[in-house]
């Protein structure tokens, strides 16, 4: 998420950069190394503040001290209070470092930001629509609402974040395997399925899976000592038992132990009507990738992708920041929610 480009005074890119990896070289050092002696009174552009700390890497400022730059351009300033600092530094010594609150550089970082403000990881929702605003038929069918270059897109975000996350509505009636296929698989994400009374089905596709991808079934408590779940683990699937009250969950401290407990720091929810709207009325939601396919439903007992009830004021309606993509037939709108 972090980039560096390192240019002479007239604009010549010399060397540029990004942060590959968690735990791997910063894109300055990246950048320096590839710029070699030219480094010397050249201008870095970097998207995030050149860290002061030493962290899984030493500092990213002694490395711009010692490379000798002339002037650093700053796209943000680093949330983390353990690692800002390094413009402070740069200019300590002797380099002219300035930071230009760039849009770009500052959407980057959102993701970031979210799990050190709020303690929890990056939540996109995600759904496919017909132009009429139903997810599924009224008997629940919602395979193939999308297009197949749409469904890339889904496989090849599954493949990125660490968890996906569905409910036991959308396991029951649709028995997805929720792996990344046929994409680039940086990571495997993790499959979470709300279920608080065990009905995922051992012979369904995600225990069929297990081999493939982890399986965490959040269910009551009360469910851990069932002849179910021994079942289930038998199978090597993970339990994390929580109580609910009234029947739900609490969504934001499950989020938060997720994150804390099991290194979750990005979730892509793929479910239907009931978890999706509990997760908005919970504030639980970062971003929305909606695919809107061409084609209409007609019924007004479709499913439709969140409860009527949550966007009875013009106030709670989601807001599109306007970022959207057109993808063949298929449109892909991501927004940022403010509900
Ligand atoms: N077009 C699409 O993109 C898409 C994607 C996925 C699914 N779908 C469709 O959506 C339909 C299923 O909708 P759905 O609403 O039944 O499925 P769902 O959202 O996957 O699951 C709903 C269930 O999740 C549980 N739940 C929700 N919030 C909870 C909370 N805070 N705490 C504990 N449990 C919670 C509830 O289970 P309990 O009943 O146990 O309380 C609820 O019945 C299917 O027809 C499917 O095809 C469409």
């Amino acid at each position: 998420m972090v980039g560096c480009v390192i240019s002479d005074a007239a604009g010549t890119i010399l060397a540029a950069a990004h942060h590959e990896r968690f735990g791997e070289p910063h894109a300055e050092v990246l950048a320096i190394a590839k710029a070699g002696a030219s480094a010397r009174d050249a201008i870095v552009h970097v998207t995030l503040e050149p860290c002061n700390h030493h962290g899984k890497t030493p500092p990213c400022v002694d490395a711009l001290v010692d490379a000798g730059v002339r002037e650093v351009v700053i796209g943000a300033r680093d949330p983390n209070p353990q690692a800002s600092g390094g413009m402070e530094r740069l200019r300590e010594a002797g380099i002219a470092a300035r930071c230009v609150d760039h849009p770009g550089s500052m959407s980057l970082l959102r993701p970031f930001q979210t799990r050190l403000e709020r303690t929890r990881p990056w939540i996109t929702l995600k759904w496919a629509q017909t132009l009429d605003g139903n997810i599924a038929t009224r008997t629940g069918e919602s395979k193939w609402i999308s297009s197949p270059r749409s469904r890339r897109m889904v496989h090849r975000e599954r493949g990125r974040v660490d968890a996906i996350m569905t409910g036991i509505g959308t396991v029951l009636m649709d028995n997805p395997r929720l792996t990344a296929r046929d994409v680039r698989i940086r990571r495997i994400a993790k499959r979470i399925v709300i279920d608080r009374s065990l009905k995922t089905p051992l012979d369904g596709e995600l225990v069929r899976t297990i081999g493939k991808a982890p399986l965490l079934i959040v269910t009551e408590r009360t469910e851990l000592e069932t002849e179910k779940a021994s079942m289930l683990k038998s199978h090597g699937v993970h339990l994390m038992g929580r109580d609910s009250i009234e029947g739900r969950f609490d969504l934001p401290s499950l989020f938060n132990d997720l994150h804390l407990e099991h290194d979750i720091s990005t979730v892509l929810v793929e479910a239907g009507t009931g978890l999706m709207s509990s997760l908005l009325r919970s504030n639980c939601v970062d971003e929305l990738a909606i695919f809107t396919a061409p084609r209409t439903m007609e019924d007004p007992e479709g499913y439709p992708p969140l409860d009527p009830d949550l966007m009875e004021k013009m106030a709670s309606t989601l807001d599109s920041c306007g970022r959207s993509y057109r993808r063949e037939q298929d449109q892909l709108v991501l927004c940022e929610v403010g509900v």
